[in-house]
C-alpha cells in the first residue's frame, strides 16, 4: 500500500512515493518500452560479447540500452562481494533490481552474469511484469568455454588456484579431514552451473559450431521483435 508506513527488510518506518512523471510517459518521450535482457550463461560461454553486439544492433535500431555486466558491476557497486554461495546471490539480486530500475526508466537493460544459481535468476524475473524479463540462455559446453578460456581462469581453476573462503583441517583417528568453508569455487569446475528450464532464448552451437555473436544478437533481436519490443 503506497500510503503505509512500513518495514521492508532491515529498514523501519519508509514508505513509498509515487513519481510526478509515469512510466508510460516516459515510453512516450522515449518511443520504447523498457525490459531487461537476462544473458545467463557460464564463464566464456560469450556473454559479454553478445550483450556489446546486442546493444549495438538495438542501438542501430533507434533504441536505448544499457549493458550491466557482471565483471563490470562487481568493480562498483558489487565490490564488496565475493563469489561465494550467498555474495553471488546478492550480487544477483542488486544487479535484478538496478536492472528493474533501468526497464521502469524506460531502457533496455542487458544484464550479462554468470548468475549460476535458478533461483537467483527467478526472483528476478518475478521483480518484473509478466513479459519484461527475457532470459536468454548461453548453452555453450563446458569444454567449449574452458578451451577459450579467454581469461584463463579455467586454467587457474583447474589447478586449484581459485578457491577462496576458509580452509579447516583436523586431525582425526591419524587422518586429516579437510573443509572448505565458504567455499568460492570456480563456476563449472567446483561450483555449480543450474541451467534454465524454461528461457525465452537459448543460444547453442549448431553442428557442433558457434554461431557468431552478431548472429546470436539478431536471434535475440528477431524476438524482440516477435514480442513487440521494437516497434
Ligand atoms: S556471478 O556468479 O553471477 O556472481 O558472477 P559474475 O558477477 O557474472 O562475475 C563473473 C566474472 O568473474 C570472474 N570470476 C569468476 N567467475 C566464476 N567463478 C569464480 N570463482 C570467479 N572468480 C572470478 C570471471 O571473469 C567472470 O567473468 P565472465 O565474463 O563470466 O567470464
Amino acid at each position: 500500500n503506497g500510503h503505509m508506513i512500513s518495514t521492508i527488510g532491515k529498514s523501519t518506518n519508509i514508505m513509498w512515493h509515487e513519481s510526478s512523471v509515469g512510466k508510460l510517459e516516459r515510453q512516450k518521450l522515449l518511443q520504447q518500452k523498457g525490459c531487461v535482457i537476462w544473458i545467463t550463461g557460464l564463464s566464456g560461454s560469450g556473454k559479454s560479447t553478445v550483450a556489446c553486439a546486442l546493444s549495438r544492433g538495438l542501438h542501430y535500431r533507434g533504441k536505448l540500452c544499457y549493458i550491466l555486466d557482471g565483471d563490470n558491476v562487481r568493480h562498483g557497486l558489487n565490490r564488496d562481494l565475493t563469489f561465494k554461495a550467498e555474495d553471488r546471490a546478492e550480487n544477483i539480486r542488486r544487479i535484478g533490481e538496478v536492472a528493474k530500475l533501468f526497464a521502469d526508466a524506460g531502457v533496455i537493460c542487458v544484464a550479462s552474469v554468470i548468475s549460476p544459481y535458478r533461483r537467483d535468476r527467478d526472483a528476478c524475473r518475478a521483480l518484473l511484469p509478466e513479459g519484461n524479463f527475457v532470459e536468454v540462455f548461453m548453452d555453450i559446453p563446458l569444454k567449449v568455454c574452458e578451451a577459450r578460456d579467454p581469461k584463463g581462469l579455467y586454467k587457474l581453476a583447474r589447478a586449484g588456484k581459485i578457491k577462496g573462503g576458509i580452509t579447516v583441517s583436523v586431525l582425526c583417528l591419524n587422518k586429516v579431514l579437510t573443509w572448505s568453508l565458504h567455499s568460492a569455487g570456480f563456476t563449472g569446475i567446483d561450483d555449480p552451473y543450474e541451467p534454465p528450464l524454461n528461457s525465452e532464448i537459448v543460444l547453442r552451437q549448431k553442428g557442433g559450431v558457434c554461431a557468431s555473436p552478431s548472429d546470436m544478437a539478431e536471434e535475440v533481436i528477431s524476438y524482440l521483435e516477435e514480442v513487440g519490443y521494437l516497434q
